[in-house]
């Protein structure tokens, strides 16, 4: 079974946005929490969890503990997002009588826990965990505690319980983010080390510094450490707790408060702050407009594919691009589906596969088998039937369906029917066959006519520019639509891979912001540009902002 990456992905973007609506319809709540969790619950909801939302006490579910109660506008939203109660429902959240209060209660069908008296989660989940052994039941009880409520003695009484036990149907999740209520965790109370000095940044500069996992491990648990961002760690975490038996497992998941938005990224103050209704717009813009880096290794050495995985690995890539050429659609010949089978081991990063091969319909399969999670075919070798049966194949089996346009291909009118559930489309900036070559600047002009075509047709996937991007021109790349940049001789050509990835993500980083501020001037004015610039208060964001506002005129 695939990742079902793009599925995933998708309803935590939509359950982020129901955090935002909902606490701001509420004038309060905690969505900074909700936040750093969203990927973990999202995997868990779209993927991991039995759940049945017409029959909520079924007895064999898997259980679900939010032991972090206060985040639950994370928890409510993706129920609502896979169909417990209707999305409008998230218009109640913290009104009286609502089923939906500041934190979860009982009164919810589908809430397994009153979360809200931190520290107490655990203990619960190894109560429900063992009763499940006793009773000879195969569900899982996930739980996912915060590392403020770490603070709680009562946590680690759980932790000894758990291990005593052997109670390995429990799978529980610590959210990092290094904040609590009030401060920074390491000030507080440290889990790992004491922050001294005004310096936050310390914190997340060496994660060998980071002990919480020996901590676990001490107390007898099965550790493994993620970043809490990454669909593919959490869900090869998930699968290998699954796989350990006789003892718990805690997956430490480092994550970032408020992730998504930057003004609420690693800002204590967002840990219980609702964001005003006149911004609302301009984060779900924000939230929109995430994006991804993809390395492409045929630019690096081809006798030496698994050192470029790697590479691309200790760079930090989102997915790596893999081109594989037949030496007909295209006259080079680079690998097939052999060699990515062989790649596969050496990372969970997604693989976004672009076939530049003829007949793709008849080798579709190989590709999968070999452990893609994206694959992308061509509209000049593909037909109505031929697409359809591919998208067909790639959906039952939970691949990412990616389409690709040549430079002088128009996305063919058969193709529109497609589009609303296409993941990726990727315009090609560079006639095919090689890295290396000059992005081609009539692109620019073509997907100003692909958007409104895109957008009239409902395309909710991802663009991909793929060719000839560089640290000139990938900001405007950005700007004209595309969120993801696959980099050949710009990443992967490059002696210091993590240093290009960086800037590719500066440069994108710029060109987002830019957006924003067009859409706080477009809606606000001034004052609105102003009041955006201003919640930008951690680091030197605000600085940042600033400047592009002032050459872009607006203050
Ligand atoms: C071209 C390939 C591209 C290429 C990108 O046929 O699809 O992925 O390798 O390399 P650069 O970024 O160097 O153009
Ligand atoms: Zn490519």
């Amino acid at each position: 079974m695939g990742l079902n990456y793009y599925q995933i992905k998708k309803n935590i973007l939509k359950s982020r946005k129901l955090v935002i609506k909902a606490t701001s319809n509420a004038g309060s709540g905690h969505p900074g929490g909700s936040f750093s969790m969203a990927e973990i619950l999202g995997c868990l909801f779209n993927k991991y969890l039995r759940f049945d939302p017409t029959n909520p006490k079924w007895e064999d579910r898997d259980r679900l503990v939010l032991s972090k109660g206060h985040a639950a506008p994370g928890l409510f939203s993706n129920m609502a997002t896979v169909g417990y109660f209707p999305v409008s429902e998230l218009e109640t959240l913290r009104k009286f009588g609502s089923k939906l209060q500041g934190h979860p209660d009982l009164k919810c069908p589908g809430v397994e826990f009153c979360g809200g008296s931190l520290g107490t989660g655990l203990s619960y989940s190894v109560g429900i965990a063992l009763a499940g052994k006793i009773d000879s039941k195969d569900y899982r009880v996930y739980t996912v505690i915060g590392d403020g409520e770490s603070d709680e003695g009562q946590i680690w009484e759980a932790a000894m319980t758990a291990a005593k036990y052997k109670i390995d149907n429990l799978i529980a999740f610590l959210d990092r983010n290094f904040i609590q209520q009030d401060s920074y965790t390491e000030r507080i109370m440290p889990l790992d080390k004491q922050l001294d000095g005004d310096d936050f940044s310390e914190m997340w500069k060496d994660a060998s510094r980071w002990k919480t996992g020996d901590k676990w491990r001490s107390f007898g648990w099965n550790v493994i450490e993620i970043n809490g961002h990454k669909i593919e760690q959490i869900d090869a975490a998930i699968r290998k707790a699954h796989a350990t038996k006789g003892v718990p497992t805690m997956i430490i998941s480092r994550t970032v408060k408020g992730k998504s938005v930057e003004h609420m990224e690693d800002n204590p103050k967002w840990h219980g702050l609702a964001p005003d209704t006149d911004v609302v717009p301009i984060i779900n813009a924000e939230l929109n407009s995430q994006f991804m880096i993809a390395p492409s290794i045929i630019a690096g050495d081809m006798t030496n594919l698994q050192n470029e995985i790697k590479r691309c690995v200790s760079a930090r890539s989102d997915y790596i691009h893999l081109d594989v050429m037949d030496g007909q659609f295209v006259s080079n010949k680079t690998f097939d589906h052999t060699k990515i089978k062989e790649l596969r081991s050496l990372t969970v990063i997604p693989f976004d596969t672009h076939l530049m091969i003829n007949e793709p319909v008849k080798h579709v399969r190989d590709y999968i088998d070999a452990g893609s999670d994206i694959i992308t075919v061509h509209a000049e070798v593909t037909n109505e039937s031929d697409f359809g049966e591919i998208h067909d194949i790639l959906k039952q089996n939970q691949i990412g369906v990616g389409f690709a346009i040549n430079p002088d291909t128009e996305l063919p009118e058969w193709s529109y029917k497609f589009l609303t559930s296409l993941d990726q489309l990727i315009v090609m900036s560079v006639v095919p066959g090689k890295s290396g070559q000059k992005y081609i600047e009539e692109t620019h002009a073509k997907m100003a006519r692909l958007n409104p075509i895109l957008k009239e047709h409902n395309f909710s996937g991802y663009i991909e520019a793929d060719g000839g991007v560089n640290l000139e021109n990938i900001g405007s790349i950005f700007a004209d639509g595309a969120r993801v940049f696959v980099g050949g001789g710009a990443i992967v050509g490059q002696e210091n891979m993590f240093a290009a990835i960086r800037s590719f993500r500066n440069e994108s980083l710029k060109s987002r912001r830019h957006l924003l501020l067009d859409k706080a001037q477009e809606l606000g004015g001034p004052d609105l540009v102003n009041k955006w610039i201003g919640l930008h208060i951690v680091g030197e964001k605000q600085e940042q902002i600033k400047k592009i506002a002032k050459e872009a005129g607006y203050i």
